[in-house]
C-alpha cells in the first residue's frame, strides 16, 4: 500500500514549521570541532562504511582483495560519498543564500534557510577534516561535475532546488543511518554521520514542505525543467558518488574497479535502495515522470 499524499502546505504553515525547525535547531545541533575526538587513534579491525554498502562488494574484484584491502577501500568509500556531499553543500549555501537575499528577513522561514547554511557550513569542514583524519586523498568532483556545480547554483531554483537537495540528502541519509548503527564501522565515521543524520533530518523536512508548497503554482515548463534538473542531479551524483580514483588506493586500475562498480548488481541495489523513500514522494510531487525518467532508471535509482 503507497503512503498517503502529503496535503498542501499554507504560508502560515510554513511558519510554523519553521519555528519548530529553529527550536529544535537550538536543542539539537553540534559542533563537529568540539564533539568528535579528532585525536582518537583508530580502531584495528573495523570499516570505513558496512562492508556490503562497498560498491564493489560480491564482485570478482572484491573476493581478489586482502580483508585488510578490503578494510581500506571502504575508508577511501566513505570519504569519497562526504566529497560529493561537500561538494553539493557549497552549491547549496549559495542557492539558499540567493534564496534568502530575495526574502523578508524577520519571516522565521528565511530565518531557517540562514540557520542551514550555517549547519552545512559545518557539514563541510566536518567532512574534510575527516577525510584528513583519516588519511585519503581529496576526491574532489571530475572537472566536468565541477563546472556543472557553477551552473547549478546560478540557475538552481525554486522546485528544482529544492528537489535537488532533497535527492542528495535523502540518500545521504539512508547510507549513513545505517552505518552510524553498525559496530563493524569506526567511531569517527559513526559519530560524523550521527552528527550529519540529525542536522539533515530537518533540512528534509524543510525542503519537503517548501517543494509542496511550490508544486501546486508551477506551470507545465517549469515542471518540466525541474524534471530535467532534477533527474541531472541524481544521475550525476549517483553514478559518481564513489569517485573512481578509491580503487587505486588497493590497487586496482580506476576504469577497472569503475567498470565493475557501475555493473555490480550489489552497488546497483545499494542506490534503489537509498531512493527507496524519495522517490514515490518526488513522483507524487510531479518530479519524477516522463521522458527525463531514463536518466533515473541508467543511474539505478528507480
Ligand atoms: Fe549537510
Ligand atoms: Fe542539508
Amino acid at each position: 500500500m503507497s503512503a498517503p499524499a502529503e496535503p498542501v502546505k499554507s504560508a502560515a504553515d510554513r511558519e510554523a514549521t519553521a519555528e519548530r525547525l529553529l527550536r529544535s535547531s537550538l536543542e539539537h545541533s553540534y559542533e563537529p570541532a568540539i564533539d568528535i575526538d579528532w585525536v582518537a587513534p583508530l580502531v584495528d579491525g573495523l570499516w570505513g562504511i558496512p562492508q556490503h554498502r562497498s560498491s564493489l562488494y560480491g564482485t570478482a574484484l572484491w573476493d581478489g582483495l586482502t580483508e585488510e584491502q578490503r578494510r581500506t577501500l571502504t575508508i577511501h568509500e566513505v570519504c569519497a560519498v562526504a566529497r560529493m556531499g561537500l561538494w553539493f553543500e557549497m552549491i547549496l549555501m549559495q542557492m539558499l543564500l540567493r534564496y534568502a537575499y530575495d526574502r523578508d528577513p524577520r519571516r522565521l522561514h528565511v530565518q531557517y534557510a540562514l540557520t542551514e547554511v550555517a549547519d552545512e557550513c559545518r557539514h563541510s569542514i566536518m567532512f574534510a577534516k575527516m577525510t584528513e583524519r583519516y588519511g585519503v586523498p581529496d576526491y574532489a568532483p571530475r572537472p566536468s561535475t565541477h563546472r556543472l556545480g557553477k551552473l547549478l547554483k546560478t540557475l538552481g531554483t525554486g522546485p528544482a532546488m529544492f528537489a535537488g537537495t532533497l535527492f542528495v540528502e535523502e540518500i545521504l541519509d539512508q547510507f549513513q543511518r545505517e552505518s552510524m548503527r553498525d559496530e563493524t564501522v569506526q567511531p569517527l565515521t559513526r559519530m560524523v554521520n550521527k552528527i550529519h543524520v540529525t542536522e539533515e533530518a530537518r533540512h528534509v523536512r524543510y525542503a519537503r514542505e517548501e517543494l509542496i508548497r511550490i508544486m501546486p503554482k508551477t506551470n507545465r515548463a517549469q515542471r518540466a525543467a525541474a524534471r530535467w534538473f532534477t533527474a541531472l542531479i541524481a544521475c550525476i551524483v549517483a553514478r559518481d558518488l564513489v569517485h573512481r580514483d578509491v580503487y587505486a588506493g588497493v590497487g586496482i586500475d580506476r576504469a577497472v574497479g569503475r567498470k565493475a562498480a557501475l555493473a555490480n548488481p550489489h552497488w546497483q541495489e545499494s542506490l534503489r535502495w537509498s531512493a527507496r523513500k524519495l522517490v514515490p514522494f518526488l513522483r507524487e510531487q510531479g518530479i519524477i515522470g516522463g521522458p527525463s525518467e531514463i536518466l533515473w532508471r541508467k543511474a539505478h535509482l528507480v
